[in-house]
């Protein structure tokens, strides 16, 4: 009896250890945050290209749940840091992808591989310049998202008699109307902070302009600014419109009020239309967008990356998983459903619905600010200063106090 056991004990030892060897071989760990609707969709589409291009591979989508990477961020940080990448992990193009992990020399340079696939011109310039540091290029956009967009419910607005707004005028008389007939004018899921940061930074980027919004950045122009004033005094106003439990939905659920007709409005990145379409609804029949006021002509830029981590464990399977990600096959699978448009300047236009064909003609026309919910604009430490001052901001609306904190906050970085 002993010696059976001794013996199960071996060869199950055995077999953990044979198997470990055999798939690390084969298996591409891919790190994200996508598990939400449309999110998840879009990655599985990526995936299944990968592994038809690439047969020889198999991925393990390790995505940790929470938007913008409100879990997943810390998670990251902490195996890069403790030596245990996975073979390619989303990343933020902009500040989160330099200071976090390119300064750290967490990141291997990826020019000789566009060289290698030919795909050197095929990027925008401008998004390809939010992956380089030092003219070495460290990680692959794979799409371009907008964050200043204001979603409605069409039948909701039309039942009400009531248009898009246009100005912020236009958008609280709109609230107020809708309000007075019982109904949530604005659509917020803030449990996971950023949702709130993300809807001021929208309001930052219409008082501030393009131009000042892009200088708070550099250093140029101070959080004291009074187009800073302006933008939490819209915010203020604006609380006063949102649904009650705010605090307990995360951006997926204050969406699916839209859905649900609770809410007529929601102020999201345009993954909130990949959301939509994964519930079958349709554009401009049953929702419909346009820019949150005062930012026409302002397209605030965001963009998923994927890079290879020094010390990836399969470092070829991971250079594989690029080469799809980098590919116009890639991305025409992978955008059309997450709700974003391609990075590549040669993918097929006609792959794209209605929406994301107005994206793509924004895209090559306004003036592309970055996002700091979403790492573009500053370091990860300054953005989480920002989430707490802002979330504070919404139960106590101090606006003085919170314009001081925000200036504060900054003078540390800019
Ligand atoms: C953003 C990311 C998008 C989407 C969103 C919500 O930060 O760039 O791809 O995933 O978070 O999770």
């Amino acid at each position: 009896m002993r010696k059976i056991g001794l013996l199960a004990i071996f060869l199950s030892l055995a077999l953990v250890f044979g198997t470990a060897g055999i798939a690390e071989a084969n298996e591409v760990e891919i790190f994200s945050w996508w598990t939400a609707g449309g999110e998840e969709d879009a990655l599985l589409e990526l995936i299944d290209v990968f592994e038809e291009n690439y047969p020889e591979y198999e991925v393990i989508n390790s995505a940790v749940a929470g938007g913008a990477g409100a879990q997943a961020k810390a998670v990251m940080i902490t195996r890069m840091v403790g030596g245990n990448p996975p073979d390619s992990f989303q990343v933020h193009g902009g500040a989160e992808l330099m200071y976090t992990y390119v300064e750290p020399e967490l990141m291997r340079p990826l020019n000789d591989l566009l060289e290698e696939w030919g795909y050197m011109d095929n990027f925008n310039e401008e998004i390809l310049e939010m992956s380089t540091h030092d003219g070495n290029i460290y990680s692959i956009p794979l799409n371009v998202h907008r964050s200043n967009v204001l979603w409605y419910n069409v039948d909701m607005l039309e039942e009400h008699g009531l248009e898009a707004p246009e100005s912020f005028d236009e958008m609280f008389e709109v609230f107020d109307a809708l309000q007075n007939e019982g109904v949530t004018p604005l659509a917020l899921g803030d449990m996971n902070r950023w949702p709130a940061l993300h809807l001021f930074e929208t309001y930052l980027a219409a008082t501030l302009g393009p131009e000042n919004y892009n200088a708070l950045w550099e250093g140029e122009v101070g959080f004291d600014h009074p187009g800073v004033t302006e933008a939490l005094e819209l915010l203020d106003r604006t609380i006063d419109y949102v649904n009650t439990d705010h605090a307990s939905l995360d951006w997926q659920g204050a969406a699916e009020l839209l859905v649900e007709e609770q809410a007529v409005f929601t102020v999201m990145g345009d993954w909130a239309e990949g959301y939509f379409r994964s519930v079958d609804w349709e554009p401009n029949e049953d929702y419909g967008w346009t820019t949150v006021p005062g930012t026409e002509g302002n397209f605030m830029v965001i963009t998923d990356t994927f890079g290879l981590p020094v010390g990836a464990p399969n470092p070829e399977g991971a250079e594989a998983w690029l080469e799809t990600v980098a590919s116009v096959e890639g991305q025409d699978a992978f955008n059309p459903v997450k709700g974003s448009i391609p990075a590549r300047l040669d993918a097929d236009r006609d792959q794209y619905n209605v929406y994301l064909q107005s994206s793509m003609d924004d895209f090559s026309e306004d003036a592309l600010t970055p996002s700091i919910a979403h790492g573009s604009a500053a370091p990860e430490a300054l953005m989480s200063s920002f989430e707490d001052v802002i979330n504070e901001f919404i139960t106590d609306r101090d606006i003085e106090t919170t314009q001081e904190q925000l200036d504060q906050a900054a003078s540390e970085y800019f």
